[in-house]
């Protein structure tokens, strides 16, 4: 008796870390054979963004707008991410900290808490803004959710420590699912703070856990709850995952810059890396707000085609993180091509401001093809809308960036956010924005 749950005991807990690693993003521990090989690319047709649910073509912008545009955002609110509820009505933000004089004099450093309800111990996330001193406000401005806390982006002391929960990762310096003085600075390489503000861009990030914490615990926590209706439990098959909730997170900020007379709230670029990269881009297609919207290898549910179903796959990812997309999702796990969107439409959403979609050669989980080509399929709505949509028929080479409406490149490299990649979100900014690049 004791042996047989022995048994049963050491078979769910390693059940448990073959599952944990399939999350962490070792595709192995999955059991299932992964296609990294293009020539088992299943053929497949794409949706086309230009031609109505009723069959008619989409000619111009006004029934771009009008009819296709609502009509795809509507399949994405609907079978992808979910829909997410508005602004809430009690919302305010509180200036918790202000240091004129931050980095040895070079920034303004500001922290605002926005809180969701009236209480102010009640939900609410946490703003981390840096300002350039040298520039005459409004200022332009990159948004981007991190990974492990604000104070994680710099070591400068003044950030306040995270108290939410986080990710376990002791070379972070997390101590049960907390951050440590240890944490401060630990992602700073994905956050060259010093070049976004000598470049004459402001830099805001937030926490993503303070939305929702990154774990499968049916949306008791996070903001989900906040709208529940009377007697409703989670959120219905229809209704947002995490994603959804984090990129509401990004269009709640948006509503703070907008109150912000030292913030360019008309010329704020949406960025993400990963999932915060899927994130990101689901943020800019619903939110019209963001004039450019960066996704640094989303990869699967991000910027890749689902429909190639290389790398990560529709089943994989919900699989591995059942939370992060709506429950509707799952009715196309291992069925890609009955989705009735794919993720070159989602791009489309944001034309005709401009995108940049960035892969990385080694980050093959992503589909760094799959990206290119999703935003190969989105220029037809770029052109039509009057932009040079993408200047690139084939993948570019590598280290060489296409700036266009469309921007895109494939970076030497693995999974991460570089110094080279800012490089290029810096100089797509300038250019979109109407600014000259310095050397
Ligand atoms: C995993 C996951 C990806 C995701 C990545 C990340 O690898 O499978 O979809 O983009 O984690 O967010 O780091």
């Amino acid at each position: 008796m004791w042996q047989l749950r022995d048994r049963y005991l050491s078979a769910v807990l390693w059940c448990g870390a073959f599952s944990l690693l399939a999350t962490l993003g070792f595709p192995w521990a999955s059991g299932e054979e992964v296609n990294y090989d293009e020539s088992k690319v299943p053929p497949y047709t794409l949706p086309d963004p230009l031609v109505c649910l009723d069959g008619t073509p989409v000619r111009d912008a006004k029934t771009w707008f009008e009819k296709r545009r609502p009509e795809i955002l509507k399949l994405f609110q609907t079978y992808v991410y979910g829909k997410s509820p508005g602004r809430p009505a009690d919302m305010w933000f509180e200036t918790t900290s202000v240091d004129e004089n931050a980095l040895g004099g070079k920034a303004i450093r500001k922290e605002v808490t926005v809180h969701f309800t009236k209480d102010p111990s009640g939900p609410a996330m946490h703003i981390l803004i840096y300002l350039p001193k040298d520039v005459k406000p409004p200022v332009p401005l990159f948004l981007g959710l991190n990974f492990w806390g604000n104070h994680s982006i710099h070591p400068d002391p003044g950030i306040t420590l995270s108290r939410a929960w986080m990710r376990a990762r002791p070379e972070y310096g997390i101590v049960n699912n907390r951050a440590t003085e240890e944490s401060r600075g630990k992602a700073s390489s994905r956050w060259p703070v010093e070049k976004i503000l000598s470049r004459g861009y402001g830099l805001a990030t937030i926490y993503y856990g303070d939305l929702d914490p990154d774990y499968d615990d049916g949306f008791q926590n996070g903001v989900h709850p906040l709208f529940y209706r009377p007697g409703q439990t989670r959120p219905a098959p229809d209704e947002w995952g995490s994603i959804g909730a984090w990129a509401w997170g990004l269009s709640r900020a948006m509503d703070y810059f907008e109150t912000d007379p030292e913030i360019d709230s008309k010329r704020v670029a949406v960025m993400g890396h990963s999932r915060l990269g899927k994130t990101a881009l689901w943020a800019g297609a619903q939110d019209e707000r963001f004039a450019i919207v960066i996704s640094n290898n989303s990869g699967c549910g991000g910027a890749a085609l689902s429909r190639r179903r290389f790398g990560e796959t529709v089943r994989r990812i919900n699989t591995a993180f059942p939370h992060w997309f709506c429950e509707n999702f799952k009715q196309f796990n291992d069925r890609e091509d009955e989705l009735p969107v794919d993720q070159h439409m989602l791009i489309a959403l944001i034309a005709p401001r401009p995108v940049y979609v960035a892969s990385a050669e080694q980050d093959l989980w992503a589909d760094p093809r799959g990206e290119f080509l999703a935003c190969k399929a989105a220029d037809p709505v770029y052109r039509l809308l009057g932009t040079d949509g993408l200047a690139a028929t084939e993948m570019p080479p590598l280290d060489q960036p296409v700036m266009s409406t469309i921007g895109y490149h494939i970076r030497r490299g693995r999974h991460d956010v570089t110094e080279f990649d800012w490089e290029q979100y810096l100089n797509f900014a300038d250019l979109h924005f109407g600014r000259k690049s310095s050397p």
